[in-house]
Order: C-alpha cells, then structure tokens, then sequence
C-alpha cells in the first residue's frame, strides 16, 4: 500500500506524523495505531468514519452505487452465478472451475443435516416466539455440538465450521418457521439445489411434496445472492469483534444473527412490509412521507436510506426487476406493491430525501417477493440471518487467518463523575 503522511496539529502545535494507507479501491486511511502514545484517541460513535480492518472480500462505493465481491460487479454474479458459486468466490477469492463448484456443492449438501439433539433446542420456546429468537438461540446451541475438538487456528477447520454453518442454517431456519406452525421438521434432501431444499424444508409436509416452482425457487437463490455480504455492516462487525477474542464461531454467528434482528439493519425488510401494511393506501402515503421528515417523530421509511449508498443500492436495482418477474410469473396483484412503487416515486422526487440522499435500499422490495412467495413477515430477517452467514463466515475466517490480528478493544470519551468518597450505606 502506498504511504503519504498525515500529520495532526493541536492549536498550531504539531502533536504527531501519521502514515496514510491506500487500498485497491474506495478511500485511504489515516493509520492511526500510533496515536495513542500521544496521549489521545479519536472519537467515532457509530463508526462514521473508521475504518476497523482490512478486507479483501467485499466492495463498496456508496457514492457511485457499486457493489463487488471479490471484484465481481454484483448484477453481474446475480445474473450469471448461483449462492452457493458467490458463496465458494467469498470463501475462497476466485470463481470455482466446474470440478471446484461440484466438490464444494457435495460438501455444503452433506452438511445440511443438524444432530438429532439439536430439535430439542427449539422445545423450550414459545410457540408464538419470533423466529429471530430461535435462530438466535439455536445457532449458539450449535457451539455445544462443536467446541471440544475445535482448533480455530487450524484454517481447515475454520473452513469446516464455514460449510456446517452455511449448510445447516436453511436446515434451522426451516424448522423455526415450522415450530411456529405447529408443524413436522421436514429434512433436507441431498438431489435438490440450495434453494429448491430450502423452499422444500420451508413448504412440504409429510403428506406431500412442495411443489417447487422454477422460478420462485431462482428468486429465492437470488435473494439469497443479493444478501450474501456487505463489507463491515453492523452485524459482520459483530462477528469479527466476538471472533476477535477467540470465541467459538457458532457462537459469533450467533452474535451477527442478533444484530442484524434490529430493525435498522436487517430487521428493515419485516418492517418495511409492517409499514407498508400499515400504510394501507396508495392514498394515505403523503401521511408518511410528512411523519418521516418530521424531526419530531421516530418514524422512518423503512427501506430507505443507509450509511453507505448515497446513491441507489445496486442490490436494490436487481431485487426490484426480479420482484416484478415474480408477481408476473405468479400472476399476483399485490397492492402492497402498488403503495411501494408509489411509495419510491414520491420519496425519489421529493426534496427531503433528495437532498439527504434516501434511496430503496435491499430490503425495500425484498419483502414483496418474500411475501409473494408464501414466506411470513417474521421470517423476512431469517433468511437475510441465513443469506448473510456466508459473508459472517468469510470476514470470521479473513480476521483469523490475518498475522498479528488482535483482540477488539475501542475506547472512550469518559464524561462520568470521578474520584467521589464513598459514605457507607449507614452513614447516608
Ligand atoms: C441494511 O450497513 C449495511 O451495509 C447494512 C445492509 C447490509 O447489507 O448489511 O445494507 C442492510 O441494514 C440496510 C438498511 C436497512 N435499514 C432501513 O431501511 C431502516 C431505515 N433506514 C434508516 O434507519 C437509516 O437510513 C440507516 C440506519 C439505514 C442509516 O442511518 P445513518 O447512516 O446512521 O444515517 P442517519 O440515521 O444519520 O440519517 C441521516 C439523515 C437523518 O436526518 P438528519 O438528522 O440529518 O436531519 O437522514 C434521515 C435521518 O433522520 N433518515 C431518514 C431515513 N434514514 C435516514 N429519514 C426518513 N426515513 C429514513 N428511512
């Protein structure tokens, strides 16, 4: 990376030299590891503007709308891959030749399975329990059946936990949606694709067979393409950060899984279909439009804005053509996409959300097409929870393999009361 220096003056008094870092692409950085024996940190909530590691999975340009994995435009790897292709590229770097793709195809299939025990798991719930709670619960139940033997150090085991959690998150978020039914676990089955085993497990019954539709099953594999990763959102920041201390990597997972539930992040797609529902009318939109400027109220669009695209979400682009292939394909008339359409065309032309750069992002129309397909609002995160595992895995695996990787520790800006006598409890 090429260097150039930064240098930080404190009222006209320079305080330190500070090397400049340049990457492939996107922005340089400030290194700033050396600034703490200057007696100061920088102050970042949010993570506005830091840069927390160095990666090679994915990339950004919020400005122009890009999105790539492992250099490969995303339009172009959900136009022309399948999930489990973009899931080999993030894993591995490079697109697999036929012989690769097959080997690594039998590998994630082999371990859709999840040990017997695992079912009792879900017993303890609630049969009205969100099936975020489950998948959260669940996947850090997984630890228990994979620690003892676990050498994380060891990149071919790390690679081994990656393909039984990409495998098996279908297998348990299936069965979170059935336990919310009250109906059987259906297994998996080894000669359907990713997708098509994942609406099966989803949708048959022990009566009968799902009948898979081509084209529903191709949007689902999309969908889960378009989810795979984001370079560091708030849940794959989690991981790397519970990863970083060497903690089991069910168990981070786990901890992405949670995070991504908040309805700022991957928690948008069920709220956007709520807000949408609660919309009602193509009518009642400028309601909700005037709520959503209106700095007095916590309302949002949901679906719109995000911290990076200042510019359309390029998932956003592909999600909306493959929802209108699908309400065609399935010959569905939904009027929440109707509201959603008109939804865009007010928020994309009106002043406020021009000037702050608002725009649909992923989970804007993702819910439609989930709901078209048949899938319960609930189940909207569950699928971003299982679509994003890859991408959690991949950054887990990049941070443990990377030579002198540390443990997460930020600091603070402490603006407590200090250096108070305690008056024992009697005394008071
Ligand atoms: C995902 O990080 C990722 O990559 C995430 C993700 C991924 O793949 O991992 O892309 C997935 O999480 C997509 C985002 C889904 N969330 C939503 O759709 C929820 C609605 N969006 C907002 O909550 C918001 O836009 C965020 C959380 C996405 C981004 O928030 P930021 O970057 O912290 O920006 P901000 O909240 O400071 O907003 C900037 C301004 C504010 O107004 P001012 O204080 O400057 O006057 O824009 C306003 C906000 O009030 N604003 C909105 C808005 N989003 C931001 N106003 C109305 N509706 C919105 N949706």
């Amino acid at each position: 990376m090429a260097e150039s220096k930064a240098s930080l003056s404190i009222e006209g008094k320079e305080l330190i030299e500070l090397p400049v870092l340049s990457g492939s692409a996107g922005n340089d950085v400030i290194d700033i590891r050396a600034l703490g024996s200057s007696g100061y940190f920088t102050h970042d909530p949010g993570f506005m503007a830091t840069s927390s590691c160095e990666s090679q999975i994915t990339f950004i340009d919020g400005g122009k709308g890009i999105l790539q994995h492992r250099g490969y435009a995303i339009d172009d790897l959900a136009k022309k891959a399948d999930y489990l292709e973009v899931c080999y590229i993030l894993l591995n770097g490079d697109a697999p030749t036929k012989a690769q793709y097959d080997e690594f195809s039998k590998i994630i299939t082999n371990h859709t399975m999840v040990h017997q025990k695992l079912v009792y798991f879900f017993q303890g719930f609630l049969p009205n329990a969100h099936p975020m709670a489950m998948i959260c619960g669940v996947v850090g139940a997984l630890s228990s059946f994979y620690h003892s033997d676990l050498d994380i150090n060891d990149p071919k085991q790390r690679m081994r936990s990656a393909h039984r959690l990409i495998a098996k998150m279908p297998t348990i978020a299936a069965m979170a949606y059935k336990y919310s039914i009250g109906q059987p676990f259906i297994y998996p089955r080894n000669d359907l694709t990713y997708a098509e085993n994942f609406l099966h497990m989803m949708f048959s019954v022990p009566a009968e067979e799902y009948k898979m539709s081509p084209i529903v099953a191709k949007a689902m594999d999309r969908i889960f393409i378009l989810h795979a990763d984001h370079e560091q959102n708030a849940s794959t920041s989690t991981v790397r950060l519970a990863g970083s201390s060497g903690a089991n990597p069910y168990a981070c997972i786990a901890a992405g899984a949670a995070s991504l539930w908040g309805p700022a992040h991957g928690g948008a797609n069920e709220a956007c279909l709520n807000m949408l529902e609660e919309i009602g009318t193509v009518d009642n939109i400028p309601e909700y439009i005037a709520k959503a400027k209106d700095k007095n109220d916590p309302f949002r669009l949901m679906g719109f804005g995000h911290r990076v695209y200042k510019n359309f979400d390029p998932r956003a682009t592909v999600m909306r053509e493959t929802c209108h292939d699908v309400l065609k394909e399935l010959k569905i008339n939904d009027p929440l996409l109707d509201i959603a359409m008109e939804l865009e065309r007010i928020a994309l032309e009106d002043e406020y959300f021009v000037s702050k750069k608002l725009y649909p992002n992923v989970d804007f129309y993702s819910g439609i097409i989930l709901k078209a397909i048949g899938i319960p609002t609930s189940m909207f995160t569950v699928i971003f929870a299982m679509a994003r595992t890859v991408g959690w895995v991949s950054h887990w695996d990049e941070m443990m393999s990377q030579p002198g990787q540390k443990i997460g520790r930020p600091r603070q800006l402490y603006t407590g009361e200090i250096n108070r006598e305690f008056v024992p409890l009697k005394d008071r």
